[in-house]
């Protein structure tokens, strides 16, 4: 079985299908919890106003939002230490982590543009500001102990570790046939395999995190969830993943792949309920709950591209492309990927002419205790 960490990225800057361009919806998520994230950049700087801060941005990927995100981050800290007085604001060290495949050169050739604004927008504030790319995958060790000040992850901890053994293209019987992810006639199985690679992954993500963080330091995440603990009703399941395995079914139906290759392909991803969360945090419990909410984002994130032009099917099918293609590619071929498309942005069309699909984003604040390690 393949751990992702090898060969998992986001569509790269080729043509109008990367991340890149595409990713509307996550940088809409990052506004939408930016609230939050200042709260908790706050409360570290209220307890103990370090002299060298570790921030760390988890699945940063490329593109505008990473350093949208940081330049959010850093902007709170120099106006809270400029607001306060302060002579001196922290020296910060900023960790950008993906996975190896990641475009970190991207990042790093718009960092001079960057440092510039910084400069432009903070002006004497601005104090030493260190970058770093961190390739390597988040559940597991990424830092070394007590570095860390503050951690924010957005849109990428939906992603597991690996797909559940028990789905793998490589396991001895395709039990999710026809579906990429879990639906809503999931055998039981299915739905214990997922979620057994969510406990395994989310609380080894929590310890890794743990060994990282200050007494007293912080982290954000948000994520693609649920709202509901049966993850079968249409909500959780009857989702942008349900109607690509239509699509995938489509298209092996005209014969243009074999639809055993749709039967043993499942995607790496678990969307989580409050109540799964709430439950992994206290089970490790090095971390204080300090905030949990649900919140609902359009599945084209309201995008401004004109919808008398472009439709909402073809609009919702590029935010997925960029995210997936790499995925399908690996399981059916790079030149299915524009017809399998093309025959998704359809069914999107007629799915979305009869309803409003939302999907639920999960967002949690979370402070180290001081009392050190959990269990
Ligand atoms: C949809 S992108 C979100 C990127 C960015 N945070 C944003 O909001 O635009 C998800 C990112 O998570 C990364 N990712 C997924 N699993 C990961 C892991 N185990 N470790 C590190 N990064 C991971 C992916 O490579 C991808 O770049």
């Amino acid at each position: 079985m393949e751990l992702l960490a090898q060969s998992f990225h986001m569509n790269k800057a080729v043509e109008g299908t990367s991340y890149a361009k595409n990713s509307s919806i996550q940088s809409k998520i990052i506004s939408i919890t930016k609230c939050i994230t200042e709260e908790a950049i706050l409360e570290v700087l209220c307890k103990n106003l370090p002299e060298s801060m570790g921030i760390a941005d988890l699945g940063c990927s490329s593109g505008p939002n990473v350093l949208s995100v940081i330049s959010k981050i850093t902007n709170i800290i120099y106006a809270k230490c400029s607001q306060s007085g302060l002579p001196k604001p922290p020296e910060l060290r900023i960790f950008l982590n993906d996975l190896y495949n990641n475009d970190f050169n991207g990042i790093f050739g718009s960092l001079p543009d960057f440092y510039n604004q910084m400069k432009e927008v903070n002006g004497n504030s601005f104090g030493p500001c260190f970058i770093f790319g961190v390739p390597a995958s988040f559940y597991g060790r990424l830092f070394p102990s007590n570095s860390l000040h503050f951690v924010h992850s957005s849109s990428s901890l939906h992603w597991l570790s690996q797909v559940p053994p028990e789905l793998d293209v490589k396991a001895s019987t395709a039990i999710n046939k026809g579906h990429i992810y879990i639906c809503e006639s999931s055998p039981q199985n299915v739905l214990d395999s997922y979620y057994r690679q969510f406990q395994k992954d989310f609380s080894l993500f929590l310890k890794s995190r743990a060994e990282e963080i200050v007494p007293g330091g912080r982290m954000v995440l948000t994520f693609m969830g649920r709202r509901f603990m049966d993850p079968t009703i249409e909500e959780g399941c009857y989702n942008q993943l349900e109607l690509l395995a239509q699509a995938l079914m489509s298209v092996a139906a005209e014969g243009l792949i074999p639809e055993e290759k749709v039967d043993t392909f499942n995607t790496p991803y678990y969307a989580p309920c409050p109540e799964e969360i709430k439950l992994e945090v206290e089970k490790e419990g090095s971390f204080v709950m300090n905030r949990l909410e649900v919140f609902e984002i359009d599945w084209d994130g309201g995008s401004a591209e004109a919808s008398n032009t472009v439709s909402m099917g073809r609009r919702v099918a590029k935010l997925v492309r960029a995210v997936i293609e790499p995925m399908l590619e690996s399981q059916f071929g790079s030149d299915i990927m524009d017809y399998l498309f093309q025959r998704y942005e359809k069914i999107l069309d007629n799915h979305l002419s009869k309803t409003r699909s939302k999907y639920i984003n999960l967002v949690i604040s979370v402070a180290k205790n001081s009392e050190g390690l959990g269990n």
